[in-house]
């Protein structure tokens, strides 16, 4: 395409970004008063997944009996998942998770009912609000069908913040508080957060899912306060 085709092309990619950036931070700032220390209820693992002694990350342990094959994300049909020891009713709660370099993942959160009625159900994706990323460049969500977000920059942490009440589940990227999707439904139960890393990862950077501890905050947090806490070590 024409030079000037490019750059309008880029300049369009640039304010989506800034839009998404400015959008996302005026929700994703107040949600952090919300926050949130999950814990991974390894009770509930998959036996492919290995929970950490802390309960914090998870990873998968059999990747070698688990040959990588062009798989499809949307199948639902094994729960080699792990929930979160906390499953919420009511009110607001933010957690954050750093998948760092791993190049699959799914991550949100399911009624508890459903993922505890085990790898019998079939049924794809109902009960569950989640994104993921596959082969380390393809993000989508479940609705309950698979459909592609367009992200240009990897997230390396990922903030999730559930409204019980109002239905809602988003997902921010912690970086720049960037607004990745939102989903909104009814929650006819209580919800876990829910994590799986995907095995196998295939990649050579095989890493955990690993939960972050957050702050406790009280107050809602003032504009441009101390953004860098937030970004990358
Ligand atoms: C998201 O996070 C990455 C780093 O993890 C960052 O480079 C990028 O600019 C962020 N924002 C958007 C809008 O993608
Ligand atoms: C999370 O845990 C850390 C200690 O690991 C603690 O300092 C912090 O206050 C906790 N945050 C919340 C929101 O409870």
């Amino acid at each position: 395409s024409s030079p000037g085709k490019l750059t309008a092309e880029l300049g369009k990619m640039q304010s989506e970004l800034d839009w998404r950036r400015a959008e996302g931070q005026a929700e994703w700032r107040p949600a952090q008063q919300y926050a949130v220390n999950v814990t991974l209820d390894s009770a509930s693992a998959h036996p492919s997944l290995e929970v950490s002694q802390d309960d914090r990350s998870v990873s998968s342990r059999w990747a070698a009996l688990f040959p990588a094959v062009p798989g499809d994300p949307q199948r639902f049909t094994e729960q080699m998942c792990v929930l979160s020891h906390q499953c919420f009713r009511t009110g607001l709660h933010y957690w954050e998770v750093d998948m760092c370099q791993r190049s699959r993942w799914f991550l949100g959160a399911c009624l508890e009912a459903v993922a505890r009625a085990g790898p019998a159900r079939l049924s794809p994706a109902a009960g569950y609000w989640v994104m993921g990323l596959w082969n380390g460049c393809e993000y989508f969500v479940l609705e309950p069908h698979r459909r592609a977000l367009s992200l240009h920059v990897l997230p390396q942490r990922v903030g999730i913040f559930m409204d019980c009440e109002a239905g809602k589940l988003a997902f921010f990227n912690v970086s720049d508080g960037s607004h990745i999707f939102t989903f909104t439904d009814t929650f006819s139960g209580p919800l876990c957060a829910y994590f799986r890393p995907r095995a196998p990862d295939g990649s050579t950077r095989p890493d955990p899912l690993t939960i972050c501890p957050l702050p406790l905050r009280g107050t809602p947090v003032p504009e441009e306060e101390d953004g860098d806490t937030w970004a990358q070590p």
